[in-house]
C-alpha cells in the first residue's frame, strides 16, 4: 500500500473546541431503545439531508438484502465501513453515534457503542507496539463501531511512520470482523481525499461516503434553539440578534476549523451559566427570567468562549 506525508492540522483554534468535552479513547455505550426513537433523533438534527437521505437508504438496502436472503435469493454483501468527511463540529460523532444505536436495533451489531479514537491511541513507540494497541481498540470496537477521528494523521510520517502498520491491522480485520464492526475514518475533506487517493486499497474497502458540509447561519441559529428547548430556555430578540452577528462572523472562509454546531454549542452552555450569574442576585426572580437568555449573556459567553479567535 502506497503513503503519501500528509499535512497535519491540528484541530480547533478556539477555546470553544477546547472547552468541549474530552473526546478520544472514549466507548460511548448505547441505552437500550427502540428503533424509532434512534430515527426520530436523528431527524430532529438540523439540516444533514444527504445523511439522512444516505441513512435512510442503508436501511431500506439491509431490509431488502435479509428479505433476499430469507428467500433464497442471492443477497449483497453487507460492507457498511464508512468514510465521514467534514469540519470540526458538523456532526460528524453525532450521526455515527446514532448509526451505532440503528444498526444495533435493526441486528447488524451486537452492541452498537461507538469507540472514538485518534491516531495516539493506535500508534506506539517501538516495533510491535502499534500493532497491539491498533487490536486492543479492535477488541474493544468488537459489535459496535471504531471511529478514528482526523483518520488521514496515520500517514503522516510515510513509509517507516508506525501509522502504516496501524492501516494494515485495520484493513486486515475490517475484513476479518465485517459482519460485527464497523470501521469509521473521518477528518477533514481536503485531507480525506489525499489520503484515500494515495491509499487506493483502503479507498476500495469503504463503500459509504458521507459529506458533512458547514452549517449555514441559519441552521446555526435553529440548532441553538434546539439546545435550549431541549434545556428549557429560550433566547430574547437581542439575544439572537447577537447571537447571529457572533455566527455571522465565524463561518465562512477562514472558519472552516472554528467549530461549526460546537462553536454554538459552547456559546449556548456558557450562555446559561453566565444568566445564573446575572440572575443569581436579583429579586424576586420571574419564570420568564429563568427562560430567557438575554443579549448581554450571549455577549459574556462569547468574550469567554472566543478569546483565541480571530475577529
Ligand atoms: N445537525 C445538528 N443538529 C443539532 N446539533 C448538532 C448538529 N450537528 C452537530 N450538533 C451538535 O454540535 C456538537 C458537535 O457535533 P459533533 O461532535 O458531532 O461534531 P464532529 O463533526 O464530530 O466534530 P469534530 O470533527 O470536532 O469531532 C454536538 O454537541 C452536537 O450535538
Ligand atoms: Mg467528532
Amino acid at each position: 500500500m502506497e503513503i503519501k506525508i500528509i499535512r497535519p492540522r491540528t484541530k480547533g483554534i478556539s477555546n470553544a473546541a477546547q472547552t468541549d468535552e474530552g473526546k478520544h479513547g472514549k466507548t460511548r455505550e448505547i441505552e437500550p431503545r427502540h428503533l424509532a426513537d434512534t430515527m426520530s433523533e436523528l431527524n430532529e438534527l438540523v439540516g444533514l439531508t444527504s445523511v439522512k437521505k444516505l441513512v435512510f437508504e442503508i436501511l431500506a438496502f439491509v431490509e431488502i438484502q435479509k428479505k433476499r436472503h430469507a428467500e433464497k435469493l442471492v443477497s449483497e454483501p453487507l460492507v457498511l465501513h464508512m468514510i465521514f468527511k467534514g469540519n470540526p463540529g458538523t456532526g460528524k460523532t453525532t450521526v455515527a453515534r446514532c448509526l451505532g444505536s440503528i444498526f444495533k436495533q435493526m441486528n447488524i451489531l451486537s452492541k452498537g457503542h461507538l469507540v472514538e479514537i485518534e491516531r495516539a491511541d493506535l500508534v506506539g513507540e517501538y516495533i510491535g507496539h502499534t500493532a497491539q494497541k491498533t487490536r486492543e481498540q479492535l477488541k474493544k470496537s468488537l459489535g459496535g463501531i471504531l471511529f478514528i477521528d482526523e483518520a488521514y494523521s496515520l500517514a503522516r510520517g510515510g513509509e517507516k511512520d508506525f501509522g502504516k502498520e496501524a492501516i494494515d491491522v485495520l484493513v486486515k480485520s475490517m475484513e476479518d470482523q465485517k459482519d460485527n464492526l464497523i470501521l469509521i475514518l473521518a477528518g477533514y475533506n481536503y485531507e480525506m481525499v489525499e489520503f484515500l487517493n494515495t491509499n487506493p486499497g483502503l479507498k476500495s474497502r469503504f463503500p459509504i461516503h458521507i459529506d458533512f458540509p458547514d452549517y449555514n447561519v441559519h441552521e446555526l441559529l435553529e440548532i441553538a434553539d434546539l439546545i435550549l428547548k431541549k434545556r428549557q430556555y429560550s433566547l430574547s430578540e437581542s439575544a439572537r440578534s447577537a447571537l447571529k452577528r457572533i455566527i455571522e462572523l465565524h463561518i465562512g472562509k477562514g472558519y472552516e476549523y472554528s467549530g461549526n454546531a460546537r462553536l454554538v454549542r459552547n456559546l449556548i452552555e456558557k450562555s446559561i451559566r453566565r444568566q445564573a450569574v446575572r440572575l443569581i442576585n436579583k429579586k424576586d426572580i420571574t419564570r420568564e427570567d429563568l427562560l430567557l437568555i438575554e443579549d448581554s449573556d450571549i455577549t459574556e459567553a462569547r468574550a469567554q468562549c472566543l478569546t483565541n479567535v480571530k475577529f
